[in-house]
């Protein structure tokens, strides 16, 4: 048996995903930017393809453009903001993603702003009273919290930080790359200016994303050549990934009352087999509230086996994510886990499962963890 669940990493293909894309890299081949009926063919779909997108954030299409996926989009929406919006401080936490956190430890090592960190409480939520404090005691900021961390998964409450930083005239950017596809979002009910997508994470393509543009701020490209998304990223779009992040968004959004409750299911029944076969397991972050339904971060007891434990799950079969057990010197851990300040040099492992993952292998993933455990207490 093969089981998949490292679903946050990226999930497979949808089936009617692949087959809404596959036109785009056959008979409609033409350069959007092409003026001939070629061109124009594939230039409609492109538009179509944002105009969806934005119907389902309750946006205008020319809010939304288009990225080579998450990691482009937070950079754009970080660096436009020093850039082009005369941002000097900003304020994050310790938790985000590197794709956040190594380029706003960029600019702050340049010099180019200060950078405050938010505290985090006690399971790894953002401090809502500091967040105020900080704001307060700063000039203007660029406010940057995602929506729900990919290791503990934990969910920012988006509408209260829109409020706080709307009070202190802020521009809030939130990485939404986990949460895209898996809740539903009206951005006309949130105080927001930037979020971020990449398709792979709800069964799309990958090398593909976007970045929403709160559409009453101008900002410059981040690449400069074409007059692409509308001057705003040079180069040919990625035609098919376009097609292909629209449809599986569409698809997303359409079942996405029973995909939620199917996982949350499929989540609670793991947490409740684990804590049933393994004595003394743990959760990181806020596990069952909260908290992203298709994540699940378990601590593990201390055993001679728990060091090897993704390696041992590797060759059961069973692909999930980690590396956060800090066993050699120059291995810090996971910087998500240090930064709630949880033990690390207790196994972590994160179980990320989607529509496809099934109870069986739920199941199966537990009985092995049991016989790894169970084998260490014996030798
Ligand atoms: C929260 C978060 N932000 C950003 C990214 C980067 O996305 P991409 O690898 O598509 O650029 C990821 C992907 O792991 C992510 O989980």
């Amino acid at each position: 048996m093969k089981v998949y669940l490292d679903n946050a990493a990226t999930t497979a293909l949808d089936k009617e995903v692949l087959d809404a894309m596959i036109p785009y890299m056959t008979e409609h081949f033409g350069n959007p930017s092409s003026t001939h009926g070629f061109g124009r063919t594939t230039r409609a779909a492109i538009e179509g393809a944002r105009k969806s997108v934005a119907k389902s954030l309750n946006v205008s299409p020319s809010e939304i453009f288009f990225t080579s996926g998450g990691t482009e989009a937070d950079n754009q929406a970080i660096r436009s903001s020093v850039h082009d919006l005369g941002i000097k401080h900003a304020i994050t936490t310790k938790i985000e993603h590197h794709a956040v956190l190594h380029t706003l430890e960029a600019l702050a090592e340049q010099g180019v702003i200060k950078l405050s960190f938010v505290n985090l409480t006690p399971n790894g939520h953002v401090d809502l009273k500091h967040l105020d404090q900080l704001l307060s005691e700063n000039e203007r900021t660029l406010v940057s919290l995602m929506h729900a961390n990919n290791e503990i998964g934990n969910l920012l409450p988006m509408k209260d930080v829109g409020e706080i930083c709307a009070k202190y005239n802020a521009i809030f950017h939130s990485d939404t790359v986990q949460t895209m596809g898996h809740y539903a979002m009206d951005l006309q009910k949130i105080n927001i200016h930037f979020i971020t997508c990449a398709a792979h994470k709800f069964h799309g393509p990958k090398g593909v994303g976007f970045l929403y543009v709160n559409g009453n701020i101008k900002i410059n490209p981040l690449i400069y050549g074409g007059s692409q998304e509308r001057n705003m990223r040079g180069g040919t779009e990625n035609l098919y990934g376009i097609i292909g992040l629209a449809k599986a968004l569409e698809i997303a959004n359409r079942d996405l009352e029973e995909h939620q409750k199917y996982i949350t299911g499929l989540k609670k029944y793991m947490v409740e087999q684990l804590k049933e076969a393994i004595p003394g397991v743990d959760f990181n972050g806020s596990c069952l509230e909260n908290c992203l339904y298709t994540v699940l971060s378990v601590r593990f007891p201390q055993t001679e086996n728990a060091e090897m434990l993704l390696f041992n799950l590797d060759i059961a079969g069973i692909a999930a994510s980690g590396g956060s057990a800090c066993t050699s010197g120059s291995d810090q851990g996971s910087h998500v886990l240090r930064g709630i300040g949880v033990d690390v040099t207790r196994p972590s492992v994160r179980f990320s499962f989607c529509k496809y993952t099934t109870k069986e292998e739920i199941d199966f993933t537990v009985s092995k963890l049991k016989q790894l455990f169970t084998v260490k207490e014996m030798a």
